[in-house]
């Protein structure tokens, strides 16, 4: 393995009724003034906004609301925030969503504790937070990015047509409520695209050097086959409180940075995907799902031997009388196959991207990302795009 350090600040609450227990007890140890923030409404229709509410007064606590965090969030609605947390000095931020919220929040902590730039400064290129941000706490209703346990907040800045986010550990929440019965209530597609969003963030470190053993990759194999079958299992009864519950955690340890331990890790796929957002305001989980076959079929011969691995182990490809290459070619098809059975698209038409999107403009403006078997180029990336149109 490389070397690394490992640090993660995050306090995590798991299960049944977990916030019911713990927030009202959490929240004491903070300020008078909590911030609640969320995202269109969800949480006012399944009664999640009812039980903070409650843990909340019984802590006797000011709220002051900051409702409207949209999917993909946007950097005007994070200053939008930060003014409203500077005017009424909050002492601890609350997060109640998915990705967006949470990552809307972490930006937040950081700009109402800052006077320059946060974009030019942290976005923009790597900075180094040297003061404290203001206290956040989260609680998860959909299950996904898992940006309950790191620093990273992916933010667009809808002016510079660019998405992205960097994990800084200072932006970790300092708690993480997980109630796995507050996603019942997720819709079927963002279910699916939260899930095959985990999966992507697990195969994006995955395929990645160093490929000799390394437990890393033994953890993400085995978190691959979880999100497989507890995806299955909640299409078939979203009310399955196994597979829910797997598929919370199995999120959190996506992005909690322990599969990421000696890795270089790629997000090659995620590097397109933020920029196609930037442009489209596209479904994440959706775009990583249309990308990922095809990108694949443009890397696995240079990283035949851990294709042919993935297929074997994740996929169960049979590996008798076939090449090396069918077998790998095999685990692709699979994952194909996986994302038509759970109902994600499989071309960016299907996405909302028609003639008049400009794919170079998009391909163009992507990060390449050095920890991939192949190093992309521009050319390649607007070539993906332009096979899965
Ligand atoms: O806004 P409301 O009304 O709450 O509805 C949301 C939203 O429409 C709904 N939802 C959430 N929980 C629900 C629910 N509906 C019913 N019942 C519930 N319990 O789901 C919709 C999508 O929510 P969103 O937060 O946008 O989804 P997701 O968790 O997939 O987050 C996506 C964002 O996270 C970023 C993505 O790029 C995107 O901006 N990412 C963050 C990462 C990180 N910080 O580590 C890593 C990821 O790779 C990703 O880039
Ligand atoms: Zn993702």
């Amino acid at each position: 393995m490389n070397n690394f350090i490992f640090e993660n600040a995050t306090k995590v609450f798991f299960g049944q009724g977990c916030v019911k227990e713990y927030l009202s007890c959490l929240s004491s140890h903070y300020g008078k003034r909590v911030m609640l923030c969320y995202g269109g409404g969800s949480i006012k229709k399944n009664g999640i906004y009812e039980e903070v509410m409650r843990s909340l007064k019984e802590a006797d606590k000011e709220v002051i609301e900051f409702a409207g965090i949209m999917a993909n969030p946007t950097y005007a609605k994070v200053m939008e925030g930060a003014a409203l947390a500077k005017e009424h000095k909050v002492d601890l931020i609350l997060g109640v969503g998915g990705g967006s919220v949470m990552d809307c929040c972490k930006a937040i902590s950081l700009a109402a504790a800052y006077d320059g730039d946060i974009w030019n400064d942290f976005w923009a290129r790597p900075g180094i937070i040297d003061f404290e941000p203001v206290p956040l706490g989260v609680i998860v209703t959909v299950a996904g990015t898992g940006s309950e346990m790191n620093g990273g907040a992916v933010i667009t800045n809808e002016t510079l047509k660019v998405k992205t986010g960097r994990d800084y550990p200072k932006c970790n929440p300092a708690f993480a409520l997980l109630d796995p019965t507050y996603t019942y209530s997720v819709p079927k597609f963002q279910m699916v695209s939260g899930g095959f969003d985990i999966l992507s963030h697990i195969m994006e470190t995955y395929f990645s050097e160093p490929d000799e053993d390394n437990v890393s990759d033994d953890i993400s194999e085995a978190l691959m086959r979880g999100v497989i079958r507890d995806l299955r299992a909640a299409i078939k009864n979203p009310e399955d409180y196994t597979a829910r519950s797997n598929l919370m955690w199995e999120s959190t340890m996506g992005e909690n940075r322990i599969i990421k331990m000696g890795k270089r890790m790629d997000f090659e796929c995620h590097q397109m995907e933020h920029q196609l957002g930037a442009y489209t305001d596209c479904n994440h989980g959706a775009g990583l799902a249309v990308l990922h076959p095809v990108y694949y079929r443009h890397i696995y011969k240079d990283g035949l031997a851990k294709f042919k691995r993935y297929a074997i182990y994740v996929w169960g490809v049979p590996a008798e009388g076939k090449t090396d290459e069918e077998i790998a070619f095999a685990g692709i098809k699979a994952l194909e196959d996986f994302i038509v059975e759970i109902g994600l698209p499989v071309t960016l038409r299907e996405l909302g991207v028609n003639e008049t999107t400009d794919l170079k403009a998009i391909a163009d403006s992507c990060n390449l990302a050095p920890g991939s078997y192949k190093k992309m180029t521009h050319e390649e990336i607007l070539a993906i795009f332009k096979e899965c149109f």
